[in-house]
């Protein structure tokens, strides 16, 4: 998608070096970094640089590949592996990335592994565009039906970013939003803030803006009232790991969101590349939940009237804080799973439906 009208993707390999958008700058400073080493790779995950869960995948595929420019070597490379997942415990594509990339490179030799590992990397990111791009024509049908029906604006409620700032291009719950506005559908999008990082005010608003399409940021809490006033359609989130059984763990809030839209009578959709279901477990319990420094919540970053970026605490230093990155919305609370194959719904039975 497009900054200042100049196309982008979120992550792309040059001269030995792998580029990104440094997000932690965002929406105030354009910043293009180079990831030189695999270190780079892992730090630029840990502090969200880059950050949605595509995004985490593709980027840990472009380390294995630094990793191999570093140092050649297997036991380097399967440390760099180990690391690479454990930069972030929530999101599966992660780990389904790195592992994806080593059994390729299983049992490649020196000369070849280097050329390997990059196609690979390759190969996940042009995926991941494919899949998102997809993704968004199944659901810019449910868009369409509601358009048709209301003869009015569409307004979708979305949680943090699942934007393409969170993929390599089109987002996962942006998808069909973009497709949308493309047809000439009129959308407009309530964009939860996000706190404590901000997300949805910070990337969302800010690449919806970018692609001229009609948004308004909202604090977190006011979903609910929305939604009772008539003034939400529809809600579209994406997530960071889906169980087959149709449970969908997504940033924290998202919960909330989903009850609030049962009670509302709202549709519930989630959207998500298959990279990002994992067949492995079946209890949500068993998932990681990510939590992040108190840092993180007691203390803010802006712009001020002089254009300087400034941190500021907001709550008293002694204030005990707990930083919960996701939560689990229950499958009897999603509409349904949009996908890069279809619409199913929210059970092992609908995903089993579509990727057999
Ligand atoms: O902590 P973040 O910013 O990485 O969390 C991102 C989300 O929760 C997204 O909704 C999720 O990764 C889906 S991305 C298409």
């Amino acid at each position: 998608m497009k900054i200042e009208g100049k196309s982008y993707k979120t992550i792309w390999f040059e001269n030995n070096l792998v580029k990104i958008i440094d997000q932690t700058k965002l929406p105030h400073q354009f910043v293009i970094k180079d990831l030189k080493t695999v270190k780079d790779s892992i730090n630029a995950i840990k502090t969200m640089e880059v950050r949605g869960a595509p995004l985490i995948g593709a980027t840990a595929a472009y380390g294995l590949v630094l990793s191999i420019i570093e140092n050649n070597d297997l036991s380097f490379l399967k440390k760099s592996s180990e690391k690479l997942i454990a930069s972030r415990p929530t999101a599966i594509n992660l780990k389904w990335a790195v592992d994806r990339m080593m059994k390729k490179l299983n049992g490649i030799n020196e000369e070849d592994i280097l050329k390997i590992a990059l196609n690979e990397a390759k190969a996940i990111k042009e995926e991941d565009e494919v899949f998102c791009k997809n993704i968004g024509l199944n659901g810019l049908k449910i868009i369409e039906e509601i358009s048709k029906k209301k003869k009015d604006t569409v307004n979708i409620l979305t949680h943090c970013n699942a934007g393409w700032l969170a993929t390599i291009d089109w987002g996962t719950a942006t998808s069909p939003i973009y497709h949308a506005h493309q047809k000439g559908i009129k959308v407009h999008v309530w964009v939860d803030e996000t706190r404590p990082r901000n997300q949805g005010a910070n990337l969302t608003s800010y690449e919806l803006n970018e692609e001229g399409i009609s948004n308004t940021v909202i604090t977190d809490n006011a979903g609910g009232i929305l939604m009772q006033r008539g003034q939400v359609d529809m809600c579209i989130v994406g997530t960071d790991r889906t169980l087959s059984n149709g449970d969908v763990c997504n940033k924290i809030g998202t919960y909330l969101k989903a009850l609030s839209a049962k009670d509302n009578n709202v549709p519930f959709y989630v959207a998500l590349p298959s990279s990002t279901i994992d067949w492995s477990i079946k209890d949500h319990k068993q998932i990681p939940i990510e939590e992040r420094n108190s840092e993180e919540l007691s203390h803010v970053e802006g712009i001020d009237e002089n254009n300087e970026i400034k941190k500021i605490r907001i709550y008293p230093q002694k204030s005990k804080s707990l930083n919960l990155a996701f939560d689990v919305t229950p499958a009897k609370l999603v509409t349904g799973l949009i996908t890069e194959k279809g619409i199913c719904e929210a059970s092992e039975k609908g995903l089993k439906g579509l990727f057999k």
